[in-house]
């Protein structure tokens, strides 16, 4: 059995699959491939992460204070959780981390700059693969009930939030996959790409 730590996240629209595709990543590491995986998600479990599940039902909120506080729960979340993880030789899974704060919160204000993103997260580590899932709005947003929509779940802001981890994802060097398409398939292609990353 192979012990290697790696930080992998899975990123991408509101409805791109990020959280399913997450688990069965996570269940096929682990359970087909024996490999020691920790599972984890933003906005995290923490108290402030909690905040930031109440925050996004309220517009209200301003988009500095969202940058800051998504800031905070991942400085914590990476300190006394995913470090742990990657120095006991796990596989860390995040479903979305720091490309999420860079997209949202900077399309949303022009006081908010990538830069300033980036100085507030200064403290993390960084993933060694990020994942994007792309799938058009209009299709994400059909499988998700609009009674229940949060406040980034609105097809002209996701086209735009799209346009920019589209072009984020060739200047970074990401990995995008068409996630409009059956779960089993979309799912094998990450597993390729993860499993390349592994044996190299
Ligand atoms: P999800 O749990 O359904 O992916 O929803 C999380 C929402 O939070 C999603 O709309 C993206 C948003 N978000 C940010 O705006 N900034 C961030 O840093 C993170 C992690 C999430």
């Amino acid at each position: 059995m192979t012990h290697k730590s790696l930080f992998i996240v899975l990123d991408g629209i509101d409805g791109c699959g990020s959280t399913t595709h997450s688990q069965l990543l996570a269940a096929f590491l682990e359970h087909k491939k024996h490999f020691k995986v920790h599972l984890t998600y933003e906005p995290s479990k923490s108290e402030i992460g909690k905040i930031l599940r109440k925050f996004l039902k309220n517009k209200e909120i301003p988009p500095t204070t969202d940058a800051l506080l998504f800031a905070a729960d991942r400085d914590l979340h990476y300190h006394n959780e995913i470090k742990k993880k990657l120095d006991d030789g796990f596989i860390v899974i995040s479903d979305r981390y720091i490309e999420s704060s860079i997209i949202y919160q900077s399309i949303q204000s022009d006081k908010i700059s990538i830069e300033w993103i980036k100085e507030l997260n200064k403290f993390i580590g960084y993933p060694d693969l990020t994942i994007i899932l792309d799938i058009e709005p209009k299709i994400a947003l059909a499988r998700k009930n609009e009674k229940y929509l949060e406040k980034f779940e609105d097809t002209s802001f996701l086209d735009k939030v799209r346009k920019l981890y589209l072009s984020r994802a060739i200047n970074e060097g990401y990995h995008v996959i068409n996630s409009d398409d059956i779960i089993e398939y979309v799912q094998e292609k990450i597993q390729k790409t993860v499993l390349n990353m592994l044996n190299s």
